[in-house]
């Protein structure tokens, strides 16, 4: 099964047929609006990566799915097996929600969570199990579990309930655990996302034993800024040590940045975690992903890289109607802390071996591309100023600017109410990702990232840029990719 994959039963006009994975390259390929170089699922619904882990050699992406629909639902974990984080085999659903949720027309079910190696070196994963509110007077409630996978990770062999409550302040948001295991208190460790009388939250639990979970304190509050601007909690926490600090990621629900209108924003803080304590670097908040497609963002460790995977989406915008799924996950992204001990991100470098040939170059500044094709553009030098353009048959299909220190990222959706801006930076290197519709882009060797997703323009013909005046182009490379389906 994880060589072969899952053959997929599709009831069409012509009856039954079934969709082995010899099929899968003609079924991402012929689809104009699938990403080629990213994870998307084969039907349904996809939100969160979940339970990433690297086990036996390989790398498990388990997902927060929708198989009935490509809306959001009833919620189960899909599960994907890759060798090199770029080429996937779908393998069976691994979580389905506790209740026929379905039937009930309600929603909830196996929510987000992470795989946890524990000290005996057996891997279990912790979720949320969100159970629907019959009663409308009454909010939904969701509880922790624990889950113990058989050894081919196909199915659950066991799933326990480990916490029910939250502490004394905190709303029935409470979910999304992360563990691990102290080895200093020779203890388990989890973090869930919350919010404490209001104010989105992280909440550290500990536990002797994995399974009798206490809570120990509030690891971090987010300032009344964001509660006053919408924030409902946190989701999504992730926490994990990195080259010697310690590095807290999250999304605050509902927040909207008064002064762009972005929203769907992620941050982290750098710091140190002693005795239970997590004492921030700086007290600034560091966006991760300026154009906000990028959302519940999971890390994981895979020998000595710590790799992470976000959702490409903002609920800004929606699949084209018809579409037979919706949700892509980023590229995979190696975190490292830059000298000011801020976090980076970089792609994985196993994307180059997806390289087809150099694009042609049809004037200094621009480049055919040959439409369907992921590309990519890579420069560096003195680039402030610079403006790329993406365009396809219909036009403009991105932009690019750096303006005012900044760089600016559109899509042809945009009715300019909201900026997709980065913070300032002298922009020195450029990395650009374009692939049927997601824009990725990564600055400085990652200390500045932008993503969007675009529905409207998904298949380019030419990639420009024009360097301002002062610039200096010292290098300057562009790529046409085959597709990781095939
Ligand atoms: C984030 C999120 C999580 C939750 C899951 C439900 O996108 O809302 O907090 O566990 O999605 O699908």
């Amino acid at each position: 099964m994880t060589d072969k994959g899952v053959t997929f039963l599709d009831v069409g006009e012509a009856g039954l047929i079934a969709r082995s994975k010899a099929s899968w390259p003609e079924w991402y390929g012929s689809d104009a609006n699938r990403p080629q170089l990213r994870f998307s699922p084969f039907k349904g619904w996809m939100n969160d990566p979940n339970g990433l882990c690297f086990i036996d050699g390989r790398y498990h992406l388990f997902y927060q799915f929708h198989p009935v629909e490509s809306e959001w639902g009833p919620m189960h974990w899909g599960h994907a097996v890759s060798d090199d984080l770029y080429r996937w085999s779908h393998l069976p659903v691994f979580l389905h929600s506790e209740q026929n949720l379905w039937s009930l027309g309600a929603t909830g079910g196996a929510f987000s969570g992470s795989a946890f190696v524990g000290p005996d070196g057996k891997l279990s994963f912790y979720y949320t199990e969100r159970l629907p509110a019959y009663d409308l007077f009454k909010d939904y409630k969701e509880v922790q579990k624990r889950v113990v996978p058989s050894n081919d990770l196909l199915r659950p062999e066991a799933n326990r309930l480990v916490l029910v409550d939250g502490p004394p302040g905190s709303s029935h948001d409470f979910r999304d655990p992360k563990v691990w295991y102290d080895e200093e208190r020779q203890a388990y460790r989890m973090v869930l996302g919350a919010a404490i009388d209001g104010d989105p939250a992280v909440l550290l639990y500990g536990s002797v034993d994995g399974n009798d979970w206490k809570f120990l304190s509030v690891l971090y509050r987010a300032p009344e800024h964001f509660r006053q601007h919408g924030a409902r909690c946190v989701e999504c926490p992730d926490f994990f040590e990195l080259d010697g600090r310690f590095v807290i990621v999250m999304g605050f629900v509902g927040y909207t940045e008064p002064a762009t209108g972005r929203h769907n924003l992620l941050y982290a803080q750098v710091g140190n975690f002693e005795n239970d304590r997590f004492a921030l670097l700086s007290d600034e908040l560091q966006e991760l992903d300026f154009g906000t497609d990028f959302y519940a963002m999971q890390s994981f460790r895979a020998g000595e890289r710590r790799i992470a995977f976000a959702w490409l989406f903002n609920w800004e915008f929606r699949k084209p109607a018809g579409s037979p799924y919706s949700g892509e996950l980023s590229l995979p992204r190696v975190l490292g802390l830059d000298v000011q001990s801020r976090l980076t991100m970089v792609p994985e470098e196993g994307y180059q071996r997806l390289r087809a040939a150099a694009l042609p170059q049809t004037s200094p500044f621009g480049f055919d591309c040959e439409p369907g094709r992921p590309i990519e553009l890579s420069m560096a030098g003195d680039l402030d100023g610079i403006r790329i353009v993406g365009r396809g048959a219909e036009g403009e299909s991105f932009s690019l600017v750096h303006t005012d220190g900044r760089l600016e990222l559109a899509v042809a959706e945009d009715t300019g109410e909201i900026k997709y801006c980065s913070a300032p930076l002298r922009l020195e290197r450029l990395t650009l990702f374009f692939d049927r519709g997601v824009v990725e882009v990564f600055a400085n060797r990652g200390t500045i990232c932008g993503t969007r997703r675009t529905y409207k323009i998904t298949e380019l013909t030419s990639l420009e840029f024009m360097p301002a005046d002062d610039a200096h182009v010292k290098a300057c490379e562009a790529w046409s990719y085959n597709s990781a389906w095939t």
